[in-house]
């Protein structure tokens, strides 16, 4: 399988010197690929702002999921991995990862249109007085360090905060741009229940120990960040498939609704379902006018030869291929690490009719299994399911800057 995936892979690669790059283009002039035709706009890093402007007007129509993964030699990491927010577990250069700057060369090119590298000063510019906040899980801070660094790369007056309870957060000075990360499983509040003596209509099923699990109470680490940001980036999933916590027997999720057992009780599926539905009207509700909603799908795992408690493992060191990402992923083979693509049908229907955007990074997520720390850290088990720093979820914010210029350009 590695030596079929290289080989898909090595048609795509950036040409690495000037006679490639002649017999390309020869080979452009004689095909009608779409990736050719577009390919002149990759020579340049960053692109000219002309080409920004041709590539806004085409993104309208793009589907950003519908793409693959181009090796361009000549990239490099867009921050330093001395960035201090980077959490050393997932400091894959620091580590020595023998892929860790690899990873970085590596850019997504949707089929439609082009993606355009993040452009820090343009960010800044573009979101001055405005505060953003990532609410979720692991996967979300992943997602706001590299969005940090990123932009401590060309403003360095910054100042630490905890706004509206945050597990961190930053202003950039010069432009009055906060970013903040509130840490949350679930989105809903949850704590741990136990059988009171006196008996209860859960403790009369049987249930003795357990979470409780209010649908329609917000997490307090995140309560007040929809009254406080302008621009909010949720995201929930892992969680809801992690039998060490919520072990279905042992520890089982067990759901409130106004206070009160959901009977009878059901499976965390729907309680998903029933969760983002409130945690959905509830930013609604409070958030100011013109703030902007976005949920996050799903971000894939890659757990291979078993699940990440059973010696499962990413050694990969290229993307996939597309036919081994069906393999891994499509939703019939109920894989290890199916409950990607379940999570993102929950996320859809939840978000259907309401005034939130999706991002979705799920599908060019699930080609980097390159992009997990893996072994690193000489911990018990490999983790697949974070990605290094410099890494994918730079990609993750190109897509935010396509989306937020999308949502402008159509207000
Ligand atoms: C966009 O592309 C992805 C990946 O190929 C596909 O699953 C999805 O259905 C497409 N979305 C639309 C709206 O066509
Ligand atoms: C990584 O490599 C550098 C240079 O060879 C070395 O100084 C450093 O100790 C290594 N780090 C780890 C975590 O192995
Ligand atoms: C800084 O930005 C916040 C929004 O994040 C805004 O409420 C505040 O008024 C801004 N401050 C100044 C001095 O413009
Ligand atoms: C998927 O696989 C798991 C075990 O890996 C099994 O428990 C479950 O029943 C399967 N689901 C379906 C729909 O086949």
């Amino acid at each position: 399988m590695a030596a079929r995936d290289k080989q898909h892979h090595s048609k795509n690669h950036i040409p690495r010197s000037p006679s490639s790059i002649l017999f390309l283009s020869f080979l452009c002039i004689a095909s009608f690929l779409t990736f050719c035709l577009l390919k002149p706009s990759l020579k340049t890093f960053p692109p000219p702002k002309n080409i920004l402007l041709v590539a806004k007007r085409s993104s309208e129509l793009c589907n950003y999921s519908d793409g693959l993964w181009i090796y361009d030699s000549v990239a490099s990491a867009r921050y330093s991995h001395t960035c201090r927010e980077i959490f050393k577990g997932w400091n894959c250069m620091l580590s020595n990862k023998s892929n860790g700057v690899e990873i970085t060369k590596w850019r997504w090119r949707p089929k439609q249109c082009d993606l355009l590298p993040f452009d820090p000063v343009r960010f800044l510019e573009r979101h001055r007085d405005t505060s953003i906040g990532f609410v979720g899980d692991s996967l979300n801070r992943n997602m706001f360090v590299s969005l940090f660094c990123t932009l401590k790369q060309v403003s360095n007056d910054v100042k630490k905060w905890r706004p509206a309870k945050a597990d961190r957060g930053f202003t950039f000075l010069q432009y009055n741009l906060t970013i903040a990360y509130h840490r949350t499983n679930l989105l809903a509040r949850y704590n741990r229940w136990s059988a009171s003596a006196s008996g209860g209509l859960l403790e009369s099923l049987g249930y003795k120990d357990g979470y409780r699990v209010d649908v329609d109470v917000p997490d307090s680490a995140w309560a007040e960040a929809p009254s406080f940001h302008n621009i909010i980036i949720l995201n929930t999933g892992h969680w809801w498939w992690a039998p060490v916590k919520f072990d279905p027997v042992k520890s089982p999720m067990l759901f409130f609704k106004e206070g009160i057992p959901v009977l009878p009780p059901i499976y965390p599926d729907v309680g998903l379902d029933m969760v983002l539905k409130h945690m959905i009207s509830f930013v609604e509700s409070r958030m100011q006018p013109g703030g902007i909603k976005i949920l996050r799908t799903q971000s894939p795992r890659h757990f291979e030869g078993g699940d990440w408690d059973k010696g499962g493992s990413c050694q990969h060191v290229e993307p996939l291929s597309a036919k081994r990402v069906e393999e891994l992923f499509a939703v019939e083979h109920n894989g290890t690490n199916v409950e990607a693509r379940l999570v993102n049908e929950h996320l859809h229907r939840a978000i259907a009719g309401s005034g939130f955007h999706i991002l979705d990074i799920t599908h060019m997520s699930e080609f980097r299994a390159d992009a997990h720390p893996g072994k690193l850290g000489g911990k018990k088990h490999d983790d697949c399911l974070h990605w290094c720093l410099p890494g994918l979820t730079d990609t993750w914010n190109d897509l935010l800057v396509a989306v937020l210029d999308d949502i402008k350009a159509s207000r």
